[in-house]
């Protein structure tokens, strides 16, 4: 039976029409800015992880309640064994509109066309470096930057496109590469989007001095290949985007530092183990698996789905930014960026 309820709206009248999902909180890579390889990670056990079918019906649920977007996230998402019958299930979905993934790319290689096959509309690839020695550092385990370049184009010959490159820049780190990627992004066909370097999670040592603005990068790309700014496809969407005024593209970048933009946040993330999180820098999730492990109706997980969004008041990196600003930042406890994905 069609559910009666509204798609709701949280306390800042903000829709909920975007579901990111992360299919397991392991990860190939050990990335510095996420998570650091110097530590020991606990990992959810096998039969605590949300089975597909159940990531199925919780985002036929959500659908019914308004969201269109759909992202595949982890840890590294291509980990899942047979992800591709969970990409089947979600594409059959009626009233989705878009399904993406994010991944580091490693798996695409091998991956890539059965993804394709199964309904996968695009990915975002993750790309901090085209430096092989850089990008083997920050990788946290010296991978070789040529396999995922392969991945990259492993997406492209397989029409996972546009294919998004993700580029965290960190100050005397990889912000000497800036253009360099941009200018990759040109060759290749890829949106690049730029992220300001985030305080996610509690263990990657977040320092501020490190984060380079948007409005830098955007300057520094804007002096070789001149842009100009064009709308957002979506009101939700986290990146400003530039064209190339030469017709060579575009870029995003995703200004969460120094410009927030909770104000139009419409993004509601599950978790493997299958807690749902209102926002990227939530301490604590609702544990929607025991709901759905103790029987729950559709009417009744329909229900709590509402009312978790109606009572929802998230604005952590407006909060964040304006604390920095006021000298009175005090890192906070939150989730690891690796249990709910980007
Ligand atoms: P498109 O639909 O392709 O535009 O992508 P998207 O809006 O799903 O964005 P994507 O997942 O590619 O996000 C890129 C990066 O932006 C993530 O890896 C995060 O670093 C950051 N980001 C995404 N969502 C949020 C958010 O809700 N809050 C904050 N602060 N950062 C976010
Ligand atoms: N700041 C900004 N973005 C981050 N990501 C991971 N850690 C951070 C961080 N500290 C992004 C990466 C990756 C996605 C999964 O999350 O760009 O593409
Ligand atoms: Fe790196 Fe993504 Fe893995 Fe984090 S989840 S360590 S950002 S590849
Ligand atoms: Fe949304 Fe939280 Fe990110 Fe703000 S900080 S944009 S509320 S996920």
């Amino acid at each position: 039976m069609a559910t009666l309820l509204q798609p709701p709206r949280d306390l800042l009248a903000r829709p909920m029409s975007d579901l990111r999902i992360s299919v397991t909180d392991r990860c190939n890579f050990r990335c510095t800015f996420c998570m650091p390889a110097d530590r020991t990670y606990h990992f959810v056990p096998k039969p605590e992880i949300l089975s597909f079918e159940e990531v199925t019906r919780l985002a036929r649920l959500f659908i019914e309640l308004g969201v269109e977007k759909i992202r595949l996230t982890g840890g590294e998402p291509l980990l899942r064994s047979e992800l591709e019958h969970l990409i089947a299930s979600l594409a059959g979905l009626d009233g989705l509109k878009d399904l993406a993934l994010t991944t580091n790319a490693y798996l695409l290689p091998k991956k890539a066309q059965a993804l394709r096959d199964a309904g996968l509309q695009r990915v975002t690839v993750s790309l901090h470096s085209l430096d092989p020695e850089i990008f083997g550092r920050l990788s946290g385990l010296g991978i070789e930057l040529e396999r995922v370049l392969d991945g990259i184009r492993a997406a492209a010959r397989a029409g996972l496109e546009p294919v998004k490159l993700n580029v965290v820049v960190m100050q005397d780190v990889n912000d000497h590469e800036v253009v360099d990627l941009a200018r990759f992004g040109r060759d290749h066909g890829c949106v690049v989007r730029f992220i300001e370097y985030m305080d996610v999670g509690t263990v990657n040592a977040w320092d501020p001095t490190k984060v380079v603005s948007a409005e830098e990068i955007v300057d520094r790309i804007d002096g070789v290949f001149p842009v100009e700014p064009c709308d957002k496809v979506h009101p939700g969407d986290v990146a400003r985007r530039y064209r190339y005024r030469d017709g060579g593209g575009e870029i995003g970048v995703i200004p969460s530092v120094t410009q927030p933009f909770c104000g139009d946040c419409s993004r509601i993330r599950l978790s493997a183990e299958g807690k749902l999180y209102t926002c990227l820098f939530a301490a604590t999730g609702y544990d929607i698996r025991s709901e759905l492990r103790n029987g729950a109706s559709d009417d009744a997980l329909r229900e709590i789905l509402h009312t978790l969004w109606g009572g929802r008041s998230d604005r952590y990196s407006e909060e964040r930014t304006a604390a920095l600003q006021s000298g009175r930042f005090v890192p906070a406890e939150k989730v690891e960026m690796f249990r709910i994905g980007g």
